[in-house]
């Protein structure tokens, strides 16, 4: 992600497509796959390592749902797990050992605002609650790269129904974890912290709308927003919150983190549209993580979904997609 305004802290314009700087990650990857591997069965084998993900659940037995999956090659877990944007912990690509200082033990969503009555849910109790089912969706970043990851979670819709909103709540505020003990890039004060983002409730109960707890058969590894974060294939990936501990139902738009930054760079809809450019690049082509480029598509594919979604909001034109 990128500012327009760089001050001394922005990320270089050319970092995100950088090829080399891929293949330099790919070497040191395979420098230490054994590791990895190693670690996802058993994590004692490595010590202190910062890899270890202790509490690696099994979610192979998730109902696989073939009718809202992809069809198409999923990217190898060695490279999706190490190439992240979770600026809580750096602005780099190379975050994931960071990210393993995040204690995701004894986490729980507030469910907030416009409900019948607000609580707190612990992320067990929301996965014992609503059924998981696996999903292989494409992972479109504004930055012109994407990949395809085998999700397991539940419909944001399930855990709405569940909230009982108002009539008046007409949007979804999410927010990340606000730790800077464990987040060092939380210390930065010119970021608005905690990271926030927001949909509208006809939006976050689309069959689309997916919130996460595993990725490739097993709990989501730190580095992609343990324990719970959200995915919406058709936007722009940075409105996929990692990490939520809070879901404020409002009756007024929220401002996301990025918004707040830069809204002329990183809107509040951000749905995917390879017509309309970024204010400094093309969203005509995306490099697949471990693959080839391909065409963006709108709505990143998902227009039979989502469209009509949007029919009402014809007249704000490009900023539906930015
Ligand atoms: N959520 C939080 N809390 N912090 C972040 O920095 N980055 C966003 C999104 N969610 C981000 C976040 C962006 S820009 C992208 S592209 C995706 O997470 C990246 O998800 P991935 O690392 O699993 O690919």
């Amino acid at each position: 992600m990128h500012v327009i305004k760089k001050p001394s802290w922005g990320i270089k314009e050319n970092y995100v497509t950088d090829e080399s700087l891929a293949t330099n990650r790919r070497k040191f990857l395979n420098s230490l796959a054994t590791i990895t591997v190693g670690s996802a069965i058993n994590g004692s084998l490595l010590g202190n390592a910062v890899w270890a993900n202790q509490n690696l659940q099994n979610f192979n037995s998730a109902f696989k749902n073939n009718k809202l999956s992809i069809d198409a090659k999923i990217t190898p877990e060695k490279l999706s797990s190490k190439y992240n944007n979770f600026f809580e912990f750096g602005s780099t690509k190379n975050i994931w050992k960071e990210a393993q200082n995040l204690s995701t033990e004894e986490w729980a969503v507030n469910i907030s605002g416009l409900v019948e009555k607000p609580f707190k849910i612990d992320t067990d109790s929301l996965i014992s609650k609503f059924s998981l089912e696996e999903r292989i969706y494409r992972h479109r970043c504004v930055e012109a790269w994407s990949m395809v990851v085998p999700w397991t979670g539940f419909e944001l819709s399930k855990l709405v129904a569940y909230a009982q909103p108002l009539s008046s709540a007409k949007y979804l505020e999410f927010k990340t974890f606000f730790s800077p003990k464990e987040a060092t890039e939380q210390r930065a004060r010119w970021y608005p912290w905690p990271y926030t983002e927001g949909l509208t409730i006809e939006e976050a109960t689309n069959e689309l709308a997916f919130l996460v707890v595993g990725a490739y058969g097993k709990t989501l590894h730190k580095q992609f927003g343990a324990p719970i974060r959200l995915h919406l294939p058709w936007k722009y990936g940075f409105k996929s919150i990692k990490s939520i501990v809070e879901i404020n139902f409002t009756s007024v738009r929220p401002v996301s983190f990025w918004e707040t930054l830069a809204d002329n760079e990183y809107g509040f809809w951000a749905n995917v549209n390879p017509e309309v450019p970024h204010p400094r690049w093309s969203q005509k082509i995306e490099r697949v993580l471990g693959g080839n480029s391909r065409n963006t598509e709108i709505y990143n594919g998902y227009g039979p979904q989502v469209a009509g979604l949007y029919n009402k909001f014809q007249n704000l034109g490009n900023s539906l997609f930015r």
